[in-house]
């Protein structure tokens, strides 16, 4: 393999600047010639591939979105999209690709493969933290620190004023950013769409709460979650429950996808965009690198997104116990 493209695809994560970086400079330190596609499989459609020299990724390390620009492509769902792509990668003599992203974009390179036969190493870029074989993704870790800090200084006003705060964070299928932000902030609730809460439950847990004195209350809630997002559980309990408790809801948003990448998240990107490259060198197509328990491994795409990797019943727990 002489040459081989990077792409970012899908939600963008802050650490995939200091990925892609490690893909680049990765590459050409094995000898190989690195293109760039840019904003992803639209990208790819339309022939925007630019090459990526060293210099190319300087000073990207610190920086918070994705020099490549990210777009979710409705057009390589297409035969006809993809078939596209896979020209403009002939044309360019691309053997061998990188993608950063999630599921969608994991979904897409095992389709071009089937019908291209153009291998594809993924790293798990995404603030979701939802992908099997990984314990963590790209991403993650700076958005439960950013989460965290609007849900401290929520928590300030939470307690002058005497209220209760509902917050949404980010995670559309998952509970991942809630829980760690959840037990990392001292929430009193934390609602995931892995583990079924009833408004009921809200209600009865919020009520104990303040007949054991407690005079503020967060509960964090994810925005995936089956009761719906932040602002419908709390009418539901202002319905519930009038004039018992003074509600607020915040929705942290797009807030929690910014931001300078932490030490973690660079750390992971940087050792992941390398395992990228070394893959794609090794043979391995359709995997996507990841870290367990501290070491590199190699997990096929279908995996990575049919199987589920569960949110911790202990950590669950956690939340009530040290919220009593
Ligand atoms: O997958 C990352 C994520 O931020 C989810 O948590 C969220 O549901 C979704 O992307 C939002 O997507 P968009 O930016 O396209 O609205």
């Amino acid at each position: 393999m002489k040459k081989i493209a990077v792409f970012t695809s899908g939600g963008d994560a802050p650490g995939m600047n200091a990925c892609v970086r490690a893909v680049v400079r990765t590459a050409i330190y094995k000898g190989l010639e690195v293109f760039g596609i840019m904003r992803g499989y639209n990208g790819m459609i339309q022939g925007d591939i630019v090459p990526m020299k060293s210099n190319s990724v300087s000073n990207i390390i610190q920086k918070g979105g994705t020099i490549l620009k990210s777009a979710r492509s409705k057009e390589f769902m297409t035969a006809e999209g993809r078939k596209k792509a896979y020209e403009n990668l002939q044309k360019l003599g691309i053997e061998g690709l990188v993608a950063i992203g999630g599921d969608g974009t994991f979904r897409g390179a095992v389709e071009f493969y089937k019908e291209f036969g153009i291998p594809t190493v993924g790293c798990p870029g995404t603030i979701d933290n939802d992908l099997y074989g990984t314990d963590y993704t790209i991403g993650y870790d700076t958005a439960v620190n950013t989460a965290l800090e609007a849900i401290d200084k929520i928590r300030d006003t939470a307690d002058s004023h005497d209220r209760v705060f509902f917050i949404e964070v980010m995670g559309r299928d998952s509970g991942y950013i809630a829980i760690a932000c959840g037990i990392a902030g001292g929430a009193e609730i934390v609602m995931v769409p892995e583990i079924l809460m009833s408004t009921a439950e809200v209600a009865q847990i919020l009520q104990a709460g303040w007949k054991r004195s407690k005079t503020s209350s967060i509960v964090i809630v994810a925005e995936g979650d089956e009761e719906g997002g932040a602002q419908e559980v709390a009418d539901k309990i202002r319905q519930m429950m009038p004039n018992q408790f003074d509600i607020r809801v915040t929705t942290l948003g797009h807030i929690q996808r910014g931001g300078s990448p932490t030490a973690r998240d660079r750390l992971l990107a940087s050792r992941l965009g390398y395992a990228a490259v070394e893959g794609l060198l090794a043979g391995y197509k359709n995997v996507m690198a990841g870290i367990i328990n501290d070491q590199v491994v190699y997990t096929p795409f279908e995996d990575t997104f049919q199987k589920v990797k569960p949110i911790s019943q202990e950590m669950m727990e956690l939340v009530k116990i040290l919220s009593i």
